[in-house]
């Protein structure tokens, strides 16, 4: 069933309508040019949110309470990946995706998906695809789905997930996924397409990391997603905003210059940015914790600072809420065995210098 409970569904513009409610929620008139639109983002704060576990969501109040109290946008950590929505060829499981979206229907919260196609996740009869036409129609049918479902839910879309390789040679050099590797280049603009046909209004993203620190791997990868970039709109694919992932480093500098420019062009191609997977991986840091949690917030604060230099994002999400439940043990797990602290809540949902961070860049708390 669907329900049209965003408040900015009478507003035909998504994107422009979803600058509109960030912050204050207040009702604005709709930007007609885009000199409007750009000021307009300039004046309002970002949404700030994070990724919801459906898990937690379903069996922890405390978890509930304090998505509600911080987030005023959520994206799901993994409702929405393929290796659990999609058991067979033929069948969908929307149960976590649903239980995301009633949440944020009945608190007023925006919603993200993440994410349509991807190289991980994967689940296993996906790698009986062996032509490309079956690659495209297996694309096809699950976008067509996915979006179809929540059109008029979810306002915006990680449409295609770190598309570049971990370390790219040339600009031209991309994934090797079973999406590039049976269609080329052209799976992206394709994606693109599918997206906006199933949900004309949604505002489509490619999310990709490793774009904000110094070093010549990271000087690769963002001259890689330019290059991406000019392509997909040179093939005239619908693409609407650039998610930096923001998975920082806490022992590696920001590239405020490189950062800086690669946020003003993508600017001039009118994209919005957005900080789509906030966090700090703290694995390389000092033990003690007061050190470790002023070395994590310092870093967010030089990245958030660059990015609101360059521009105003359209939101700011943080890859979990808070230390108990975070995603990174399972990668990054410090030598020394000490719990990761890279959210901007501890264990007990306490406020970290992490969140004094993101209340400086617009995160606000919701005393109900
Ligand atoms: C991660 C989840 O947080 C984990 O729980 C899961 O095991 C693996 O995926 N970039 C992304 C996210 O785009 O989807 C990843 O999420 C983290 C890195």
């Amino acid at each position: 069933m669907r329900v049209p409970a965003l408040p900015y569904e009478p507003i035909p513009d998504r994107r422009a309508a979803l600058r509109l409610v960030a912050g204050s929620f207040a009702a604005l008139a709709v930007p007609t040019t885009r000199a409007e639109q750009l000021s307009l983002e300039r004046a309002k704060p970002p949404l700030f949110g994070s990724a919801v576990n459906p898990r937690l969501l379903e069996s922890d109040p405390v978890y509930r309470a304090a998505l509600r109290r911080h987030c005023r946008i959520v994206v799901p950590e993994g409702g929405l990946k393929w290796a659990g929505l999609r058991p067979t060829p033929d069948e969908f499981r929307f149960r976590y995706g649903d239980a995301i979206a009633a949440f944020a229907q009945q608190n007023g919260l925006i919603m993200r998906g993440h994410t349509l196609v991807w190289h991980m996740a994967m689940p296993e009869w996906t790698s009986a695809l062996q032509s490309a036409r079956e690659v495209q129609a297996a694309m096809t049918f699950h976008i067509e789905n996915v979006v179809g479902r929540y059109a008029g839910r979810i306002a915006s879309w990680d449409v295609v997930n770190e598309p570049l390789p971990e370390d790219p040679g040339p600009p031209s050099d991309r994934r090797d996924t079973v999406w590039h590797r049976h269609l080329g280049e052209s799976y992206v603009a394709l994606a693109l397409r599918l997206a906006a046909a199933a949900d004309p209004h949604a505002e489509l993203v490619i999310n990709e990391y490793d774009l904000e620190h110094s070093g010549e791997r990271f000087d690769r990868k963002r001259a890689a997603m330019l290059d991406l970039v000019a392509k997909v709109r040179g093939a005239g694919a619908p693409l609407h905003a650039i998610g930096l992932q923001a998975h920082l480093r806490g022992e590696r500098t920001i590239d405020r210059v490189a950062l800086r420019k690669l946020i003003l062009e993508l600017r001039q191609m009118e994209l919005q940015i957005l900080v789509t997977e906030l966090d700090v991986i703290d694995w390389a840091l000092p033990f003690d914790i007061e050190t470790r949690d002023r070395l994590v917030a310092d870093r967010a604060e030089e990245f958030l600072e660059t990015v609101f230099e360059a521009c105003t994002p359209g939101a700011v999400l943080t890859w979990g809420l808070s230390d108990r439940h975070a995603w990174i043990p399972a990668h990054f797990k410090r030598r020394d065995g000490a719990p990761n602290r890279l959210l901007p809540l501890d264990d007990d949902y306490r406020p970290k210098p992490l969140m004094n961070v993101l209340r400086r860049f617009g995160a606000t708390d919701r005393s109900d």
